[in-house]
């Protein structure tokens, strides 16, 4: 037998209705914040990935699936979506368009990371991205799109927690503070670490290491380097999430795992699903479209990632609302009911009913038992005498109310919700 990769998982037809919850709850809030969707090719030339996602990143570093198709080009599965929106903005000349542009996407990921709960290689974001403007409260409405996505899951006890990680300007400073304050025990750092030293300081803040945890601890934190136009930004931010009765943690130490951000970043956290317990995370970037070859354009957005808000979810018995049951069951005792049950059948469904027939030949007690099961609302014995008045007694499930029913009013009867 061959199995499944590492770090990937089926959604069997029994869960998928979980799965719907949460991407239906998406487009909605997707629709309400007039949000549009965006999609992109599952793959992407690396290069993108290198400049946009970061070579400081443990993403671009260690974790992207990256192989040479057939044409000798270096291709990646996308890691996020962020960078693969930010091309296609670009490419597709879309700053010239309206703007804001506002967009969402639901889609795969790809990281080539040790799995655990909440970790996989293959996982799956919602994710939205508004491009053209530079003002506060559209950091603030991105961050209440999450927030309004995570109450219509009904999830609680996920805390906000935000930060600034400033501008090109202010992190040149705040980067020199930092640099000058690690030098004494630098060479005490991991490898990665010395490395970022020299590249990306910032990301420094960002190490698993307990050694350079410690080091780090007390050092200097980017928002007290903050210039005067990101300081005066972020307090806007935070104007308007009170505004908007959100509650908030300023955490000095989100430097977020992606080199984009400027600015603002910010996470929404649970604790009730173990070590990763991330379900959203976001910020603003204002340098990538410029960085990609674009002309100069601010940019903002999220990504929540889909298996965790399930673990979360099941973890903390927040009830999924099941999809709906087959409306109708026809049950045919013999050749000619059969073939008469499934032409009833197909003539139900034309008109949008859910109906189902044997395909097992069962008996019709084992037909029963199964309209049973799969949760059918009524239930249509179909035999020769049926056959003969051409009608049926339609049996609703829910209390044994049984009706006889011509078959040609069948339909209204069911949809009329008797
Ligand atoms: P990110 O924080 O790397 O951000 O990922 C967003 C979310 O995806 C995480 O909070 C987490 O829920 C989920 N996620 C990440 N890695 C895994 C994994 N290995 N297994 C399961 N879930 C995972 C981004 O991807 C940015 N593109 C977000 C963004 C959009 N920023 C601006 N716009």
């Amino acid at each position: 037998m061959i199995n499944i990769p590492k770090g990937t998982k089926d959604v069997l037809p029994k869960d998928a209705y979980k799965w719907h919850f949460i991407e239906n709850a998406a487009r909605e809030i997707a629709e309400v914040y007039n949000l549009k969707e965006i999609r992109t090719p599952v793959f992407e030339h690396t290069e993108l990935f290198l400049r946009g996602v970061g070579d400081t990143t443990d993403i671009v570093n260690k974790e992207m699936y990256t192989f040479k198709d057939k044409g000798d080009r270096s291709i990646t599965l996308k890691p996020e979506g962020t960078a693969g929106a930010a091309r296609s903005f670009i490419e597709n000349g879309m700053s010239s368009g309206v703007l804001p542009a506002k967009m969402y996407y639901i889609i795969p990921a790809f990281r080539y990371e040790r799995p655990q709960a909440g970790r996989l290689r293959e996982f799956h974001q919602f994710g939205i991205e508004v491009y053209g403007s530079q003002s506060a409260d559209t950091d603030a409405e991105v961050i209440f799109a999450a927030s309004s996505f995570l109450d219509k899951l009904g999830v609680k006890n996920v805390k906000l927690n935000i930060n600034s990680i400033g501008c090109k300007t202010c992190r040149a400073e705040y980067n020199a503070a930092l640099k000058a304050y690690l030098e004494p025990d630098l060479d005490k750092m991991c490898p990665t670490c010395r490395e970022r030293y020299e590249k990306n300081p910032l990301r420094i803040l960002d190490c698993k290491e307990e050694g350079c945890k410690k080091i780090t601890a007390k050092a200097p934190r980017m928002i007290d380097y903050l210039c005067d136009g990101c300081r005066q930004h972020f307090e806007q931010v935070k104007s308007y999430l009170a505004a908007g009765g959100l509650e908030y943690t300023v955490d000095s130490g989100i430097v977020r795992g992606l080199d984009y951000y400027t600015k603002t970043v910010f996470e929404f956290v649970s604790e009730e699903i173990g070590a990763q317990g991330t379900v959203c995370g976001g910020g603003r970037y204002d340098g990538l479209i410029q960085e990609l070859g674009g002309s100069h354009t601010p940019a903002v957005g999220f990504a929540a990632g889909i298996e965790r808000l399930i673990l979360l979810m099941e973890n903390t018995g927040i009830p999924f609302p099941e999809e709906p049951k087959p409306d109708v069951y026809f049950a045919g005792m013999d050749e000619d009911s059969r073939r008469t049950a499934f032409s009833l059948a197909l003539k139900a469904r034309a008109a949008g009913i859910a109906a189902e027939v044997d395909h097992m030949s069962r008996s019709v007690k084992a037909q029963f038992k199964y309209a049973d099961k799969i949760g059918a609302r009524y239930v249509a014995a179909i035999g020769s005498s049926e056959l003969e008045k051409g009608s049926v007694n339609l049996k609703r499930m829910s209390d044994g109310f049984t009706q006889e029913v011509k078959f040609e009013d069948i339909n209204s009867y069911i949809l009329s919700g008797k």
